[in-house]
Parts: C-alpha cells; sequence; structure tokens
C-alpha cells in the first residue's frame, strides 16, 4: 500500500532502495511535508483525499503517535482490516483499552520467560544445527524467516504437522502487495484454520496463545472468535514479518561491520543493544498511517481535519537532534529510544518478544559457527518500502566443534 515509486510529481525518488539521502533533506527541510509517499491507486477511494501530508522528525513522529484522538488510526478498519477483519490497530478509547488488555494477557511477562528457554532458544538451535556442518547458507531462507515462523506456530499451539501449511500461508498473506490474489486466499484459508483452531480449544483447553485468548476474560467479558481470529491474522504481517526483516537487517548490518559483529561475538552482553541500534538504523517498518481529526499545528504549520498522514519512523530514527551522527551504525553509541515500535497506545504488544526471539538467534549462531563471513553479490543489500530488509544474506561459516 505505500511506496515511493509513484510520487514522481512531488519530487519523491524511488524510496525503495536507499531512502535515507531523501528523507535527511525532507526532516531538515520540511519536517511537516503536504504530500504522500503512500502509492494512492492501492488506497480505497473513500479514503482517498487532496491533503495529504508526511512527518519526518522525532519530535513530530512522537507526538503524533502519543496524541491518538487527534491522529486516528481508524482506517486501518479500511484498509487491512478489510482482509484481516477489525483489528486492535483500528481501534481507540475504551474499545482499545478493553480488548488489548485481552490479548495482552497471552503475552503477559510470566509466559515470556517461560517460552524463552522452553520454546524460542531450542526452536532456534534446532535451525542452527540444522545448517551448521554446510559451510554455507543463505541466512534469510535458513534462519530469518524461518525462526519466528516456527516460534509462532509453536506459541500459537499449531501441530507439528502443520508447520509447512503455516509457513506457506504466512509467507503468502504477507507477500499481498506482490500478488494480491494469493494474499487474500491465503487470509480466507487462515481465517477457517484458525476457527478449527479455535473449536477445539473450546472443547478442550490448551496452554497456548490460542487457549489463552479463548479463555481472557475481564469483568466477565470475552475475545469473540471474530475478534480472536482477526487477531491471529494480524500477528502474521505485525509480529512474524517485522521479526524476521528486523534479524536480516541486524544480521546484514553486523556482517558488514566485522569489528562490531567480533565485538558482539566476543561480548554477549552487547546483543540487546545491537539489536537496539540494528532496529533504529534500519527501521523494519519504515511508515504507518494515520488521519487528523481537527486542524493540528505542528512545526508552525496548520494540517487540517481529515487528512491522511504518514509517519517516517525510519526518518524520525536518523534525526539528528536525538541522535549524534545518526547516519552511522553504532552499535557501541549512546542509547536513546527509537520509534521502530510506535508509541502510545497502539505501541508494539509484541516488542519483548521480538527482542527475546532475536537475541536468542544471535546466541545460537555464536555458540554453533565462527568465521560468519559475507558472500555478497550486487542484490544483497537491504531493499524495500514500507517494509526493509535484505532478499537474501550469502554467508560462509565454520561449525563451532564443541556445539
Ligand atoms: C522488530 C519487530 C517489530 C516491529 C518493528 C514492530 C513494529 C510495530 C509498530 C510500528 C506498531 C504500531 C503500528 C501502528 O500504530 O500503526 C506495532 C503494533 C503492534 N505489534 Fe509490533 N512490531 C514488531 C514485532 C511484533 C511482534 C513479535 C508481535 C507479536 C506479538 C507484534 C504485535 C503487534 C501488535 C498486536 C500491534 C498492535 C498494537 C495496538 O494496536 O495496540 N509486533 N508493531
Amino acid at each position: 500500500m505505500t511506496l515511493g515509486t509513484d510520487s514522481h510529481d512531488q519530487g519523491v525518488p524511488d524510496l525503495t532502495g536507499d531512502p535515507y539521502e531523501y528523507f535527511a533533506k525532507m526532516r531538515k527541510a520540511n519536517p511537516v511535508w503536504r504530500g504522500t509517499l503512500m502509492e494512492s491507486d492501492l488506497m480505497p477511494a473513500e479514503l482517498k483525499t487532496d491533503e495529504n501530508w508526511t512527518l519526518f522528525d522525532f519530535e513530530s513522529v512522537f507526538t503524533a503517535f502519543r496524541e491518538d484522538t487527534v491522529f486516528a488510526s481508524e482506517m486501518y478498519n479500511q484498509t487491512i482490516g478489510l482482509m484481516f477483519g477489525p483489528t486492535i490497530l483500528g481501534m481507540h478509547g475504551k474499545q482499545h483499552h478493553d480488548h488489548r488488555s485481552l490479548v495482552s494477557k497471552a503475552f503477559r511477562q510470566s509466559a515470556l520467560n517461560a517460552w524463552e528457554p522452553e520454546v524460542i532458544d531450542p526452536i532456534c538451535d534446532r535451525l542452527v544445527d540444522e545448517i551448521k556442518n554446510d559451510g554455507h547458507a543463505d541466512l534469510v531462507k535458513a534462519v530469518t524467516f524461518e525462526f519466528p515462523t516456527r516460534v509462532t506456530a509453536a506459541l500459537l499451539g499449531l501441530p507439528e504437522e502443520d508447520l509447512e501449511m503455516f509457513r506457506r500461508l504466512s509467507f503468502d498473506l504477507i507477500s499481498i502487495m506482490d500478488d494480491i490474489e494469493a494474499g487474500f486466499s491465503a487470509s480466507v484459508e487462515l481465517g477457517t484454520y484458525f476457527q478449527d483452531q479455535v473449536d477445539q480449544r473450546r472443547r478442550t483447553m490448551t496452554n497456548d496463545v490460542i487457549g489463552d485468548l479463548v479463555a481472557a476474560e475481564i469483568d466477565g467479558e470475552k475475545l469473540t472468535d471474530e475478534a480472536i481470529i482477526s487477531f491471529l491474522r494480524l500477528l502474521l504481517p505485525a509480529g512474524l514479518e517485522t521479526t524476521y526483516r528486523s534479524s536480516g537487517n541486524l544480521l546484514y548490518l553486523l556482517l558488514t561491520h566485522p569489528e562490531q559483529l567480533a565485538a558482539v561475538q566476543q561480548n554477549r552482553a552487547l546483543i540487546p543493544a545491537a539489536i537496539e541500534e540494528g532496529i533504529r538504523y534500519e527501521t523494519p517498518l519504515v511508515l504507518v498511517a494515520r488521519n487528523t481529526t481537527r486542524d493540528v499545528e505542528m512545526h508552525g504549520v496548520t494540517i487540517p481535519k481529515g487528512a491522511a498522514i504518514t509517519l517516517c519512523m525510519g526518518a524520525a530514527n536518523r534525526d539528528e537532534k536525538r541522535w549524534d551522527d545518526p547516519e552511522t551504525f553504532d552499535i557501541h553509541r549512546q542509547r536513546r529510544a527509537h520509534i521502530s515500535f510506535a508509541g502510545g497506545i497502539h505501541s508494539c504488544l509484541g516488542m519483548h518478544l521480538a527482542r527475546v526471539e532475536t537475541k536468542a538467534m544471535l546466541n545460537s549462531l555464536f555458540d554453533r559457527v565462527t568465521d560468519l563471513e559475507l558472500v555478497p553479490d550486487d542484490s544483497t543489500k537491504i531493499v524495500g518500502m514500507p517494509f526493509r530488509s535484505p532478499e537474501k544474506l550469502p554467508v560462509t561459516f565454520r561449525p563451532l566443534q564443541d556445539a
């Protein structure tokens, strides 16, 4: 839905390659810009407007996330909602609060503490075991897409024999911009499949995320089947795709900065800093949308009520007012919170899970292989808009004998 390739009339270059020079220019000259990076021919007619605005600097993007009654997200109901059903992303106020409280129960800290050693670490270890003696691999195919897929399937409590189907449907659903028909058909198939999983748990409860969603209750209120199934579908782009892309970005950045890769390998205490810097420097989801519910002033510019807003988190994450030398990838930099997990009421529900998964992936790799080296060709680079990541990561390595 969102691409910079269609907007040449507004001087927007192709942003699928390296968008950061353009972002830097806009952040300085036009942090609150009347124009869009969204591809309008993919927008439903009722959402099209002449008032399109984009926010590029950290302060504006941060403020927009916080002021959720002014920068509303209900238009998601007419975009991704058409495919996923009504989701938490398009809700606001009490409805959002109640719904988020219910689904949060399935992602509570105590569950995460148990998942890390029991589910996530073993999945990542097994994946790297599968390739460690090969001497070479495409880490995107072998690891970065596969580990969040297997983790998501395991946390949901899906049977092992369904993994292959789940992998295929997940891939088709998140590739919907490349193949709309396959994406829609995957969405329908997943809906039927998830309904069956919910029905099974209504008969016999299980200890997994779908079971928790079925059981969750606040003041006697439970989630409807429709709400559970929409939420489960949303987890694929929101949880699986973002994690697969951000972990690919981090591996690419470490492999192309060998001294920083060596530092993290030698001192695992640096892993959290490396994860945050990777997500700041190469924001996996660069743009999100909002609509204004009243006139609002930012940086002395008035954005009218009813405007379609793009929040450019990718540009905000390299704001020189917030970070020294923001265009450099540096895991040792003084840490300040980035905005890749959004902010305010819609801030990412799965950010802790994403961090735990990415840490597990790095630990499994570092425990099992050494001399990791990228063997790139011209197409080994981070690309895409609004999601960005490398399409492949061809590497060579040696197995660590004692692993
Ligand atoms: C590095 C990985 C991730 C990134 C960069 C990311 C980013 C984001 C962003 C930017 C939003 C806000 C979208 C908006 O307001 O328009 C969001 C919301 C959300 N994320 Fe994540 N996410 C990641 C991982 C995950 C994971 C692993 C899960 C799985 C539980 C997840 C579940 C959600 C949900 C359910 C929401 C909606 C929250 C709400 O509307 O209240 N995310 N995420």
